[in-house]
């Protein structure tokens, strides 16, 4: 049995090392806050505004500015090597129990992705190598989520 970052890997086409080669650099030194608040809030917009009723639907029952939030606390604690803004208010990101509630099939990765693509395309702010960096980081963790929500579904119809 492939491990969950094994399959991450098989299904987005991320290596490993590409995935995390965000730890390389320190990408909040090099950006600044600014560029991972204006991503955020950019992805988001699109996400709220989705013209997909049953990807949109995912996020009814979460405040956009309290998602906006916690996506840029936690990328620029752990995508930008920051201040864990992200943990002293809320604890460990623990992603996979927190999608726990949502419906985080392949189809929602690839509706989030191209949101996510479309978001970093139009933050300017951002240069060519950390938008590289970001897109293999969030692929491959996209593809986790999938992966680990798999196993939690097939492990709930065990019991
Ligand atoms: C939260 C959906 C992928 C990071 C959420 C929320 C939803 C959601 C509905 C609740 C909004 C909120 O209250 O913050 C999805 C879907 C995904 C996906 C459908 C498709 C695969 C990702 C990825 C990352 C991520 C790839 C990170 C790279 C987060 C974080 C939160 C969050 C940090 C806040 C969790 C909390 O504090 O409760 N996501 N997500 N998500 N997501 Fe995702």
């Amino acid at each position: 049995m492939q491990s969950l970052q094994q399959q991450a890997t098989t299904r987005s086409g991320v290596k490993q090392e590409d995935a995390f080669a965000i730890d390389e650099v320190n990408l909040y030194q090099r950006l600044g806050r600014d560029p991972f608040v204006k991503l955020s809030t950019n992805f988001y917009n699109r996400v709220y505004e989705d013209e997909q009723q049953w990807f949109q639907s995912i996020f009814a029952n979460s405040p956009k500015e309290e998602a906006i939030q916690n996506l840029y606390e936690f990328f620029i604690q752990r995508m930008g090597g920051g201040p864990p803004l992200y943990s002293q208010r809320k604890g460990h990101p623990a992603l996979i129990g927190r999608h726990a509630p949502f419906a985080i099939t392949e189809q929602a990765a690839v509706r989030w992705l191209e949101h996510m693509q479309a978001a970093i395309d139009s933050t300017p702010e951002i240069d060519p190598d950390s938008r590289k960096l970001m897109l293999n980081f969030l692929k491959h963790t996209a593809y986790f989520l999938v992966a680990g929500k798999e196993i939690m579904n097939r492990r709930n119809r065990a019991v």
